[in-house]
């Protein structure tokens, strides 16, 4: 039983372990937290409950147990090598002021052992090192002392996740993967960096396999913390690491979560992961981030310049630099979207409710930037020759012209052994905002905005993640900063609609050129800007 678990089977052992202990079953939640916006995105099991812990909101019950997809941004640019994602799925037990530490222990080694197979022998325990409780329950347990160790608040303090939010001491179990994995350092144990070769390979015997938070504060916005009104639990158990455990296996890409999207990212390259580090790496980066895009595409977020939106342009487009690497130039993610829904949309039919939607974002974001990355890729080459530094300047032209994300350059850039001018690429940035802070204050644009809040329209309701064609009500007509009634044939003018299917993209790329048909005459749209989606036209007969 213990060797050969497949993934939906180890999700489901954790989840009715814990409803046989008294916990409710609770789906996962958005990747877009709700109500909290001191958080990018749900990257722990708890960020649902918060409110629970704090005492703001009532649990449905005092123990609930899930399976979690969370995603974290910090990492990003590592996905690729073995052993970083961005989206996993936490298995969690919650407790909100019902047991606490001696439960947590228990249920935890109970499950390990009797569930999957894995007995306590085969795990070294970390504790905060002012919990003498959780030392002493281990003990009890039957943990051996010299298989406990202590560390401070860089290691075992957990929380907020968010500027505040609960928190308190943990303890995590490391899984020991052996001797011949190890840096054979006597000092070896949880925790151990032991720096194996010149790669900067560090030592990975002993894993983090769940980690046993005690949340007893409520870390406040201005630092302070407040004791919790009824101190719980919150665990997290990574299900890509129980499964690459169970499966036997050294890497999550050779477990049964990965393999769909490996075999099509092999398929689709003609190339093996598995043959060389950077074929392996690029297969990789394909596979983790057709699925992660598709998981955060399918709970509503979509590419651009910011936050949420901005996470994921990076990692799309870099899927797409990783592919091009091995030869793909023409859209291939969505064959990636495809098989995870395949693989995963049962669990969370988001992924199958949306599977349309998904397709069009990734599509029309891999279009937008397959053509701007040929001449972008071509101007960093050019510009990484005989130089120990790639200036701000060119790090500047790639985003704002090409659509690189900055990440992105820098990493190109390092893989050829070239530092970056991060200061250079802030001073552009900083010199740009400027820009458009002195150019918005022009007698032009000030007419512009009259004419625009004029009109009434907050923000044209872009629809060409749907459909590429459309209809709509015209809001308003423009011509030379004037709303007008109507246009005659041959004028240069401005329309503004409702909803549209045109795409205003800004940094410099152009917008969306195309036609629109009214009942008594016709546009050429030339161009769309960013601000208000609004199409510069060149009317073709009278427009009204
Ligand atoms: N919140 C803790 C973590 O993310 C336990 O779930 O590790």
């Amino acid at each position: 039983m213990t060797s050969k678990m497949t993934s939906e089977e180890i999700r489901e052992a954790f989840l009715s372990y814990f409803e046989s202990q008294g916990h409710l079953r609770m789906a996962s939640g958005s990747l877009i937290p709700v109500g909290d916006p001191t958080l990018l995105l749900t990257n722990a099991g708890m960020v649902p409950f918060k409110a629970f812990f704090s005492g703001e909101s009532e649990p449905p019950r005092k123990r609930l147990v899930s399976s979690q997809k969370s995603f974290r941004t910090p990492d990003i640019d590592e996905v690729g090598d073995t052993t970083h994602l961005t989206l996993f799925e936490m298995m969690g037990n919650f407790s909100f002021g019902d047991y606490f530490k001696e439960d947590a222990i228990k249920f935890a080694l109970e499950f390990l052992d009797t569930r999957l197979g894995l007995p306590k022998e085969m795990f070294n325990i970390a504790v905060h090192d002012s919990d003498n409780e959780a030392v002493e329950l281990w003990l009890q347990a039957g943990i051996p002392k010299e298989k406990i160790f202590r560390f401070g608040d860089e290691h075992n303090w957990w929380g907020p996740a968010g500027d505040e939010g609960p928190c308190g001491p943990n303890t995590e179990l490391f899984y020991d993967f052996g001797d011949d994995r190890g840096c054979g350092k006597s000092d070896c144990g949880p925790n151990c960096e032991y720096e194996m070769n010149a790669q900067g390979e560090v030592c990975d015997r002993f894993v983090e396999l769940w980690n046993l938070v005690f949340m007893q504060f409520y870390h406040n916005l201005d630092g302070t913390r407040t004791p919790l009104p009824a101190p719980g639990v919150d665990t997290g158990l990574g299900l890509e690491r129980a499964v690459v455990i169970l499966q036997g296996v050294s890497t999550i890409y050779e477990t049964d979560l990965f393999q769909p999207m490996i075999n099509k990212a092999q398929e689709l390259t003609g190339k093996k992961w598995g043959s060389d580090r950077d074929t392996s790496y690029a297969i990789a980066t394909i596979a983790e981030h057709g699925r992660s895009s598709t998981f955060l595409i399918a709970d509503g977020v979509i590419p651009g310049n910011e936050g949420r939106g901005y996470v994921l342009r990076r990692v799309i487009r870099r899927a797409i630099r990783h592919g091009r690497k091995l030869g793909l130039d023409e859209p291939f993610l969505g064959e990636l979207v495809k098989v995870t829904i395949d693989k995963m949309g049962g669990i969370f039919p988001e992924l199958r409710n949306n599977q349309e939607f998904i397709l069009n974002v990734i599509k029309l974001e891999e279009e937008r930037f397959q053509q701007a990355f040929e001449n972008g890729y071509s101007l960093l080459t050019d510009a990484l020759v005989d130089t120990k530094t790639l200036s701000g300047e060119v790090m500047f032209r790639l985003w704002d012209t090409y659509g690189f994300p900055v990440e992105m350059t820098q990493e190109i850039a390092e893989e050829q052994g070239v530092a970056v001018d991060m200061d250079g690429f802030a001073k552009e940035m900083a010199a740009q905002r400027e820009r458009g802070r002195a150019s918005s204050l022009t007698g032009g644009d000030r007419a512009k905005i009259r004419v625009y809040e004029g009109l009434g329209v907050e923000a044209t309701r872009f629809q060409g993640y749907e459909q590429v064609t459309g209809s709509s009500p015209v809001i308003g007509l423009i011509t030379s900063d004037e709303a007008v009634d109507k246009v005659t044939e041959g004028q240069d003018i401005e329309i503004v609609l409702l909803d549209t299917p045109f795409y205003a993209e800004g940094g410099g790329q152009v917008g969306d050129a195309g036609e629109v048909s009214a009942p008594n005459g016709e546009l050429t749209i030339n161009d769309t800007a960013d601000r208000m989606m609004c199409a510069m036209a060149h009317a073709i007969g009278n427009v009204t």
